[in-house]
């Protein structure tokens, strides 16, 4: 599965746009006299010498002599003096060039300095030489913005000083080593908008002196994804009465929640997903008068939903739970309940009955995630719900068999999520118009059949695999909105050939056909889908050659199991993003290309982030593995049991960061070189059944992460190098090569050895290894189009890897959506700098 969303066209419009905005704030500037003040200037200039400005951002900052038209600096139309400095790089601008080097807080030493947004650049030092004592004037900050930087904090008693201060944002700034930073922030009286998300912030420890924290003003409280590693404390709720956000999400939370959250009668949005509450609700949930946004999910929170959300204002059901709510103020809750729109509450442990009775005062209700639950769900065949929904999660529920009929009723759909829910039967013409439609949709291993060759659907990511579909693939219709475009129709039973419509999806970056009954010469199409960087149409029936030109951003290459023939076109090996192929059980022959072999990314380190979504079947170690998504750590290359003959190409073992390289059952001649010993990165490598020959390199003893290895059945003579790596795999590793000797294999008579000192020629692969490194930068560049989006927005980058790091599917499926609703603007201001746009 890819995530990703390719947005390049309107940010490019958006950077343009506010370059001309900005050209016309200078030229206005350009005609003022100067009036800038020296005392300011000065601390100005002290600041910009800490700035390594490596890309002429603060141009301006020398060449204009006032410094009030300082790109980024406002000064007050009466006193002249700085009042303003927003160097925020904009999320829209190409975060590689950013601003780095230090931030010297001198900076707040500008005496009416209100406002400063450093934020989003590359800052990795902050140093803070004298401000400490030496602010003698009263403070006017009410604005500081340092997030997403690559800044360490040790403390926050700087912060003291700035008394006024109303928004505070320091996410992304690692703050581990700050134990006390909620007294820090408790001397800030003023404060509205708290932003410490992304902090490693691992505390909630204060002062016993202090009986709980008073931040009476505060509004808006965003902790999420810390390592906080503890409870929720008891006087956690009472910081303030006005709160109206709080995100705790993925900070390592344990314990039940504290029941002094009905303090917070005035919030509106809670967010405590991905954290490891547990116990039941407290009942002030459902007493949250002006709640809209709940999100629970993926806790192990149990029991039934408490009663405001499941409650029928009908008599027997409240009886049930009276216990819980106190009955005069039940009816008021559920009427204010209808301004819920988000409600999140799977992937818990919660059970019991969901009925449309649950629903029926949920008018606004747009957003519902009851996933991965144990509820059981009761609705009859004609219910209509009050709500349409846009985003509705439901996988890993009992469903089945029947589709859930209400769902046909939802007319607004984005995003439909029913994988894994039981599901086999469909009203035909309702499914066919419903699936047509949704723009998301995910209808993974359930049991629906049919022939759905006549559809076309319309969705950026679709996701039917695992079904029993039948008859040809459907249509898919050119996406106009220019975003990447998934389609996973992998495990079925589709026949035929990849229809003619798949030819004009120009933004198609995930294909995934494994294991249909699909047959044809695909390859034509290939080479309009300019932004593929998945292709996986193994265990099939195609054939023809593939002589065909691919993107330039492929990653993942499966044509394993199919009827393909001819060579393998010298064009594979100068995919500079490709990092897995997989060739194997073809019919492909001839010598393999002799070239120089351009295959970037199995010589470079792999970056953090080279990852595509698509699921596969990674054979390695003699194993097959089912994967999520093909990680670039997993380097391969697969061109085994083909009719591959001649020489293997010296260059193949260049390849030095490739992890599993299989070229057994082939007719492969020649000698393996002594430059293998550079593939450090090695772990499975099988030449067996070919007619190679010649002496196994005393270099292959370098390969310390070999794990298996198997050179069976060929033509090896001499002894078998020593070193605790090679004697390490056993017989059957060597077997079925009359002329090889020595452990595990038999001792070799004097004849039979013949030591030829091969010393390995790591110099030369160091050096190979480094020039390839050194392509790394341009390589990044040219990955931009899969993964741009994701250094967009660093925070959903940030949660992104961490599901990658093996959160789970799930996550990335409610990240997804989230991620497309984000898009669409519906997220609360507060959620991210980055939405704005
Ligand atoms: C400034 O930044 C550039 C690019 O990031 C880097 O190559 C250079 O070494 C930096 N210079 C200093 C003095 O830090
Ligand atoms: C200062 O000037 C800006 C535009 O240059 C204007 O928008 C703003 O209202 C002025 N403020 C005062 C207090 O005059
Ligand atoms: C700041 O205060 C320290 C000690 O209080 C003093 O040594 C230093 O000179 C002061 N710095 C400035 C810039 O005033
Ligand atoms: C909390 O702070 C406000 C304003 O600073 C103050 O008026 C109030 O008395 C404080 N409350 C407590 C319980 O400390
Ligand atoms: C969270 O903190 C705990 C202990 O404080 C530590 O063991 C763990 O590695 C941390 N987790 C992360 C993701 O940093
Ligand atoms: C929280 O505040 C409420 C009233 O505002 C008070 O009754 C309660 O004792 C406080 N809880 C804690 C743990 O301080
Ligand atoms: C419910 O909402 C209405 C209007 O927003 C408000 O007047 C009423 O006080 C609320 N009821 C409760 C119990 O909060
Ligand atoms: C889920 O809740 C049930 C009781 O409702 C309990 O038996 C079970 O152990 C819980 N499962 C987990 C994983 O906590
Ligand atoms: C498919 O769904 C079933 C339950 O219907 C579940 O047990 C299984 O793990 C799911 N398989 C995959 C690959 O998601
Ligand atoms: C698809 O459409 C054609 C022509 O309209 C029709 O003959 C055929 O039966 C349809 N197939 C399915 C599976 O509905
Ligand atoms: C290798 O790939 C890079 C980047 O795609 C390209 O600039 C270069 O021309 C290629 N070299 C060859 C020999 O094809
Ligand atoms: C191989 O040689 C070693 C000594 O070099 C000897 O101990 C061992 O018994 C021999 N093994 C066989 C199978 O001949």
């Amino acid at each position: 599965m890819m995530t990703i969303i390719t947005t390049q066209i309107p940010l490019l419009l958006l950077l343009l746009l506010s370059l001309t905005t900005f050209h016309k704030c200078m030229s206005i500037n350009d005609h003022k006299l100067v009036r800038c003040n020296e005392k300011d200037k000065e601390t100005l200039s002290i600041f910009r010498k800490g700035i390594n400005d490596s890309f002429g951002l603060l141009s301006t900052w020398s060449t204009e002599k006032d410094c009030c038209a300082w790109k980024g600096v406002s000064c007050d139309n009466i006193t002249n003096r700085v009042t303003k400095l927003d160097l925020k790089l904009s999320p829209y601008f190409d975060p590689f060039r950013t601003s780095t080097g230090e931030i010297n807080m001198c900076i707040l030493e500008l005496e009416f300095l209100s406002y400063l947004d450093l934020s989003d650049n590359d800052f990795d030092v902050i140093s803070f030489t004298t401000i400490q004592h030496n602010i003698t004037h009263a403070s006017n900050l009410f604005y500081l913005d340092l997030s997403d930087n690559d800044l360490q904090m040790d403390n926050l008693d700087w912060l003291s000083p700035h008394s006024s201060l109303k928004y505070l944002y320091l996410s992304g700034i690692d703050l581990h080593k700050v134990t006390n930073w909620l007294q820090a922030v408790n001397t800030l009286p003023s404060l509205l908008e708290l932003q410490l998300s992304y902090c490693n912030l691992n505390n909630f420890i204060i002062n016993p002196s202090i009986e709980y924290l008073n931040l009476s003003s505060l509004l808006t409280l965003d902790l999420s994804v810390n390592n906080i590693t503890s409870q929720l404390p008891n006087w956690f709720f009472n910081l303030t009465k006005d709160l109206t956000y709080l995100n705790l999400r993925d900070s390592n939370i344990h314990g039940e929640i504290p029941s002094s959250l009905l303090n917070l009668q005035n919030l509106r949005y809670l967010e405590l997903s991905y954290n490891q509450l547990q116990g039941s609700l407290p009942d002030g949930i459902s007493q949250l008068p002006n709640i809209q946004h709940l999100d629970l999910s993926y806790n192990k929170l149990q029991g039934s939903l408490p009663d405001g959300i499941s409650q029928l204002p009908n008599i027997q059901h409240l009886d049930l739970n009276s216990n819980m709510l106190s009955g005069s103020n039940i009816p008021s809750t559920l009427e204010n309940l209808s301004s819920l729109n988000y409600l999140s509450i799977g992937g818990n442990n919660f059970s019991g009955e969901i009925s449309e009775n649950t629903f029926s005062k949920l008018s606004n209700l747009d957003w519902l995630d009851l996933a991965s639950s144990n509820f059981v769900f009761q609705f009859n065949l004609d219910w209509v719900p009050p709500f349409q929904l846009s985003d509705l999660l439901l996988s890993n529920t009992n469903q089945g068999p029947n589709f859930p009929s209400w769902i046909y009723t939802q007319k607004s759909l984005q995003s439909l999520d029913l994988s894994s829910s039981g599901i086999s039967l469909v009203d035909t013409n309702k499914f066919s118009s419903l699936i047509e439609r949704i723009p998301y949709l995910f209808l993974s291993n359930n049991s629906l059949t049919g022939d759905i060759s006549n559809l076309t659907l319309k969705g950026d990511m679709l996701y039917l695999n695992r079904n029993n579909f039948t008859g040809g693939l459907p249509n898919i219709s050119p996406n106009a909105g220019g975003y990447a475009r998934d389609v996973d129709f992998s495990y079925n039973s589709f026949s035929g050939s990849i229809p003619h419509s798949w030819k004009n999806s120009k933004y198609l970056t995930t294909i995934n056909l494994w294991n249909n009954k699909l047959s044809g010469a695909v390859l034509e199409h290939v080479s309009d889908w300019t932004q593929l960087g998945f292709l996986n149409l193994g265990e099939n029936e195609f054939s023809g050659t593939i002589r065909f030109k691919m993107s330039q951003y492929l990653s993942v290459l499966i044509l394993r199991a199919n009827q393909f023939e001819g060579t393998i076109p010298t064009q594979l090996f100068n995919q500079s993003s490709l990092f897995h192929l997989d060739l194997a059980h073809n019919k492909l022959s001839g010598s393999m290309p002799k070239c120089i072999y351009n295959l970037t990314e199995m010589v470079t380190l792999t970056r953090e982030d080279s990852f595509v979504y698509g699921t596969l079947e990674l054979f390695t170690k003699g194993q097959e593995y089912y994967m999520e998504y093909a990680d670039s750590i997993r380097k391969t290359i697969d061109l085994s049991a083909n009719n591959l003959s001649g020489e293997v190409p010296s260059e193949l073992f260049h390849l030095v960061q490739a992890q599993t390289l299989n070229l057994s059952h082939n007719n492969l001649i020649g000698k393996i070189p002594k430059t293998i010993g550079g593939m450090k990165n090695l772990e499975s490598l099988d030449l067996s059944n070919n007619k190679l020959s010649g002496e196994i390199p005393q270099s292959m003893a370098l390969l310390t992460f070999l794990e298996v290895l198997n050179l069976s059945c060929n033509n090896f003579d001499g002894k078998i190098p020593i070193g605790t790596q090679l004697q390490g795999f056993n017989v059957s590793s060597y077997i079925g090569n009359p002329n090889l000797c020595g452990a595990p294999l038999n001792n070799c008579t004097t004849e039979e050895e013949n030591p030829k000192n091969a010393t390995p020629s790591t110099d030369n692969d160091s050096i190979r290894e480094s020039l390839y490194l050194g392509m790394g930068v341009g390589f990044a560049a040219g990955f931009w189009g899969i993964c741009g989006s994701l250094f967009l927005i660093r925070k959903w980058r940030h949660a992104y890897f961490r599901f990658v790091d093996g959160v789970g599917d799930k996550l990335y499926v409610t990240l997804m959506v989230k991620l497309n609703s984000f898009r669409r603007n519906r997220a609360p201001a507060n959620e991210g700098d980055s939405s704005s746009g």
